[in-house]
């Protein structure tokens, strides 16, 4: 396999909190917070080389010059449904100005492919910096399918942010997708034959909403 390009997020607190989501016994109520623990804490890394501008602001003590993220860097954070919703949370909560767009998909279980079902976006996507969230990467085809779908409707600066990946799934974004950076916070093994990632943690979905 090609050099992957990927950022790991290899924060200690994040991996004790994967590890937790991985255990075949933790149950939803847990799972899903941890989810939102990790998403936060995910954001955090990924906005750290996002870009500020100068603000003239009065104290209470006399004026100075404080930072404030630049208009360029407006988020719009993009859950692919129904997985991502559990990452959405986490990253409103440190970005609370974030808007929310939404793409439905589900991976036929047949082929394996991403089957469309919904799309809502704000209008000003070309202007934001579109924030795709699901917990799996696991062949690529869905994220790639919204990331396409997202650049059909305008978006020109994208970012994907997925809790654990298959290496088969960051090539597919890298080939599809090179101008997407990917960020993860663990690459695992190998792909099953049913396009589960090993070790994974199981179904993200059935997990988060306790549908198992
Ligand atoms: C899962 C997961 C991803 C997709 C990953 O969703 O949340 O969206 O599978 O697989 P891929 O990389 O091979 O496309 P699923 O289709 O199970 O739907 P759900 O979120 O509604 O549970
Ligand atoms: N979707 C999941 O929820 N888990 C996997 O391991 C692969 C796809």
């Amino acid at each position: 396999m090609a050099d992957l390009k990927v950022t790991v997020i290899d924060h200690p607190l994040i991996q004790h909190k994967l590890t937790i989501m991985r255990m075949k016994e933790t149950g939803t109520k847990d799972f899903r917070q941890l989810l939102e623990e990790i998403s936060m804490l995910m954001t955090y890394e990924i906005t750290r080389d996002f870009p500020l501008k100068d603000v003239e602001i009065e104290t209470p003590m006399g004026k100075c010059t404080g930072k404030q993220l630049a208009a360029s860097r407006k988020v719009c954070v993009v859950p692919i449904l129904r997985a991502g919703l559990g990452l959405q949370s986490g990253v409103v909560n440190m970005i609370p100005t974030a808007k929310v767009g939404h793409i439905g998909l589900y991976r036929d279980p047949e082929t394996l492919k991403p089957v469309e079902y919904y799309c809502k976006m704000p209008s000003d996507i070309a202007e934001r910096t579109m924030l795709v969230v699901d917990p799996m990467l696991a062949t690529g085809g869905s994220a790639s399918a919204a990331i396409t779908m997202l650049k059909e409707k305008g978006a020109k600066n994208l970012i994907l942010m997925c809790l654990v990946a298959a290496p088969e799934g960051v090539q597919v974004i890298n080939e599809d997708h090179p101008d997407v950076p990917v960020y993860v916070a663990a690459v695992d093994d190998h792909l099953n034959d049913h396009g589960y990632i090993v070790p994974g943690l199981g179904d993200a979905g059935d997990r988060i909403f306790g549908t198992i």
